[in-house]
């Protein structure tokens, strides 16, 4: 089959979460099953800045009422898959990625160009698949305009993030998309009284995923479900849940180039664990205190969970653990946990920012991960701290109730990490409490380890269900 991404993000060009990886790993997945892939991307600055060997296809114009913007198409093909890049230097010439006040007009511009750059590439896609907010819009573009190159095909919404909802100013349905105030005075698209891009995704694409069997459960629950179980029951038969995987090549303590020694589950686990744990204090220059060394590699938001972490770490570094954290986000958080390191300068490091050779440092070298999300989609750290035989102490919701059986858990078979329930202190608290009882019992601990490396979370299996799931549409 051909498969059309239209994403804002992807590895290994363009990454602020765990929507870039899921686009190129399922990309090439797709690919590796014999189908051809497309992903539409804009070309931001940051692409430029790599130089890498593009081919130019193309160029066109996009009308959006009274603004006339053009676009140029690029080309760059990587491991089989063929990236679309949308050059506009209005919209996408900027320091970030999002986070601009003009948001909702920049992806507008990219839904309409994604489909003219498709055109311009010969690529007559069967499925035209879209996630997020930021592509939301396509699906009812395709069923409310008559364009004979996209007739046959179908569309599938993923949703990763349901916090996100695109919502515009319905006057905007007609100025950017030249759609019909009628989608917004039938209910279609309309959320919180504008028009939300996510919603009209899931109202018109053909079929719609989230991105764990949980998290589809938990948006068909009013209470957990952002305010789109409404519209999400009326699709609910349409409406699947598929587990991610990780990208088993890149995340391989056997041949990861970034750590100190590579290992596997074998017996060259303890002594791998060990040469990675000390390279990592000094790559933070800090120093063991003799108790657990925990990570956290993660956008630093509420959602994360992070702001329930501040108060325990606090107590946990004053009785000798470590600490250490890469990642950026909310200025808030960032502030408290450089205020919380200025306090133990020794013990807890803090890298903000992304940087990909420490985060594979912190996936190898600590004891614990730390995850303790309000919310999460899928989540994706988990499964690599899995995979490199750190155990995960996570918050049950979403993804993570998928992908760990806690210690102590009497529903898990074979634990593989750690699980509370309740998002509050004491919930976090009796995690950490038995992280410390298995840290004491070092046997114990390396055998959780090795459960948890033995986990296969290749994207092969979600591959064939989303192929499974395109067939069903034809
Ligand atoms: C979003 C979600 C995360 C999920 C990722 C990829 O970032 O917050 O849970 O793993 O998308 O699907």
């Amino acid at each position: 089959m051909k498969i059309a991404f239209v994403a804002s993000e992807s590895n290994p060009l363009c990454k602020t979460g765990g929507l870039a990886d899921v686009v190129y790993s399922l990309s090439k997945a797709l690919i590796a099953e014999g189908n051809e892939v497309a992903v539409v991307l804009p070309f931001y600055q940051r692409i430029a800045d790599i130089h890498l060997p593009l081919k130019k296809l193309g160029g066109f114009y996009i009308q959006m009422s009274w603004r006339h913007q053009g676009a140029a198409v690029f080309e760059y093909v990587l491991n089989g898959v063929r990236f679309l890049l949308i050059q506009n230097d209005y919209y996408f010439s900027r320091e970030s990625l999002y986070g601009y006040q003009d948001d909702g007009e920049r992806f507008a511009f990219f839904s309409l160009a994604s489909l003219e750059a498709l055109k311009t590439a010969g690529f007559k896609a069967d499925v035209v698949h879209v996630h997020d907010w930021q592509a939301g819009m396509i699906p009812c573009l395709l069923k409310n305009r008559d364009d004979p190159f996209f007739y046959g095909a179908k569309t599938v919404l993923t949703i990763h993030n349901p916090a996100f909802k695109g919502m515009i100013d319905k006057y905007f349905l007609n100025d950017f998309y030249g759609l019909s105030d009628a989608l917004f005075d039938s209910g279609a698209v309309r959320f919180e009284g504008m028009a939300s891009t996510l919603k009209s995704g899931i109202v018109f694409a053909d079929k719609i995923t989230t991105v764990s069997p949980t998290h589809r459960e938990e948006l068909l629950t009013p209470a957990l479900s952002q305010g789109l179980d409404g519209v999400l029951r009326l699709r609910e038969k349409d409406f699947v849940g598929i587990l991610n995987g990780i990208d088993t090549e890149e995340f391989d303590p056997r041949k990861d180039v970034y750590i100190a020694r590579n290992y596997g589950r074998g017996k060259d686990l303890e002594e791998g664990k060990h040469a990675n744990q000390s390279d990592l204090l000094s790559s933070f220059a800090v120093k063991w205190m003799g108790g657990p060394v925990y990570g956290i590699v993660s956008r630093l938001s509420y959602q994360k969970g992070i702001g329930l972490l501040l108060s325990s770490m606090e107590r946990e570094l004053s009785r000798g653990a470590n600490f250490l954290v890469v990642g950026s986000g909310e200025y808030e958080l960032e502030q408290r946990l450089e205020a919380l390191r200025s306090r133990y300068p020794g013990t807890m490091g803090i890298y903000i920012g992304y940087n990909n050779a420490l985060a594979h440092k912190v996936y190898a070298g600590s004891d614990f991960f730390l995850m303790p999300s309000l919310f999460e989609p899928c989540g994706i750290s988990q499964m690599i701290a899995q995979r490199y035989g750190t155990l995960p102490i996570v918050r049950y919701t979403g993804g993570l109730r998928d992908t760990v059986q806690g210690y102590r858990d009497l529903g898990s078979k074979k634990p593989d990490g750690i699980a509370f329930r309740d998002y509050n202190e004491q919930g976090l608290d009796y995690a950490i409490g038995l992280a410390e009882e298995i840290y004491r019992d070092q046997g114990l601990y390396y055998a959780l380890a090795r459960t948890a490396m033995g986990l296969d979370r290749s994207w092969k299996k979600s591959a064939k269900r989303y192929m499974e799931l395109y067939s069903s549409l034809f």
